[in-house]
């Protein structure tokens, strides 16, 4: 068995993984997200603060698993300096107490693995991965054989959802908030613009749009709840239509038969729609993370864990979680 630790933001959580079967023994999380609504977003000395009094609460519950364990695996980047080091310290611990291999897994490889949870990796694939810190379109070859083929030139997808939340008061995670207003609103009473339309750039710009939204929340002065709902069904739609225009491209250059949607905002029903319309009408198949596992867990970084371990590829003990955004 695994055991893996995720603590790359805002959410605390330890999974236990069996090798041989990926089959998925324990898993818990604790969110944060009560603690960071008062401030509109993380705040990184908070969040590591919580982490620190949840991992272990989380941990002490694994115990029993521990004589079967063959090697501890962590978040180690990219993702918030005072958090990951949380999980990395704790994971470093536990591998010295227990004389265990240590497995440091890259975040964004985690959200990949979301896909193949108490299953076989499926590779070729072509990704969308949409989270709080990122944007890109991947090409997974195989496992750590990543190539980048498009990501966001400022703000990410999730992020500019939570900006509008921000904006309109409505508290974070804005995802979830933003989607639920959308559904009562009119996505067509503001005419917002679709980012780099005219653009034959195959890349993502979310910053114009949420400085669209901030003018049209200005020029509108007092909201009435119907004006929330509007503007997020209009910002919904358009940021939704950005991430359609430049797939389509991509679809256009390549035959792609395999194709899937990770990370925290892949938990969005309208993008899974519109996304779903797009596989169909391009013939490939969508694969879809199961929706607990959309967002930032141990479970995902477990199941990347197996591959490292059936490959012998451990990190040294005095490896660094390193913080910067980096691309895959
Ligand atoms: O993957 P994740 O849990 O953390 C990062 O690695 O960043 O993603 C969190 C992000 C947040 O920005 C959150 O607002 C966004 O995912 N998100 C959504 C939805 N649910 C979560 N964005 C749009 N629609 C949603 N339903
Ligand atoms: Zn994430």
């Amino acid at each position: 068995m695994i055991l893996s630790i995720e603590s790359s933001c805002d959410d605390s959580s330890i999974a236990v993984t069996e090798i041989a079967t990926k089959k998925i023994l324990f898993h818990k999380k604790i969110s944060q997200e009560i603690d960071h609504a008062k401030y509109g977003g993380v705040v990184p000395e908070l969040a590591a603060r919580l982490h620190a009094e949840a991992l272990p609460k989380i941990l002490e519950q694994t115990e029993a698993y521990f004589p079967k364990l063959k090697a501890v695996a962590v978040t180690n980047a990219p993702g918030l300096a005072v958090t990951l080091v949380e999980g990395v310290t704790m994971a470093k611990a536990l591998a010295i107490a227990l004389d265990l291999p240590l497995i440091g897994v890259n975040h964004l490889h985690g959200h990949i693995y979301s896909l193949f949870l108490e299953k076989e990796a499926l590779f070729p694939m072509t990704i969308l991965l949409v989270s709080g810190g990122h944007t890109q379109v991947i090409d997974a070859h195989g496992y750590k054989d990543f190539s980048l083929i498009a990501q966001t030139m400022d703000d990410s997808f999730g992020e500019s959802f939570d900006k509008v939340a921000k904006m309109l008061g409505l508290g974070y995670p804005g995802g979830p908030i933003v989607e639920a207003y959308a559904k009562k609103g009119d996505e067509n009473r503001f005419d917002f613009t679709v980012p780099l339309g005219n653009s034959p750039k195959i890349a993502f710009s979310y910053s114009g749009l949420k400085n669209q939204v901030r003018l049209q929340i200005e020029a509108l002065g007092d909201l009435s709840e119907q004006d929330r709902c509007d503007i997020c069904a209009s910002f919904q739609r358009v940021a939704t239509a950005h991430l359609l225009q430049k797939l389509k491209k991509i679809f256009k250059n390549g035959a792609i038969w395999e194709f899937a949607i990770v990370g925290g905002a892949s938990a969005n029903l309208y993008l899974r729609e519109k996304i779903e319309k797009l596989c169909h009408d391009f013939g490939a198949a969508l694969h879809l993370a199961p929706l607990e596992y959309c967002s930032d867990n141990a479970a995902m970084i477990g199941r990347c864990a197996v591959d490292a371990y059936a490959r012998r590829d451990f990190t040294p003990f005095d490896a660094r979680g390193s913080a910067p955004r980096r691309a895959i």
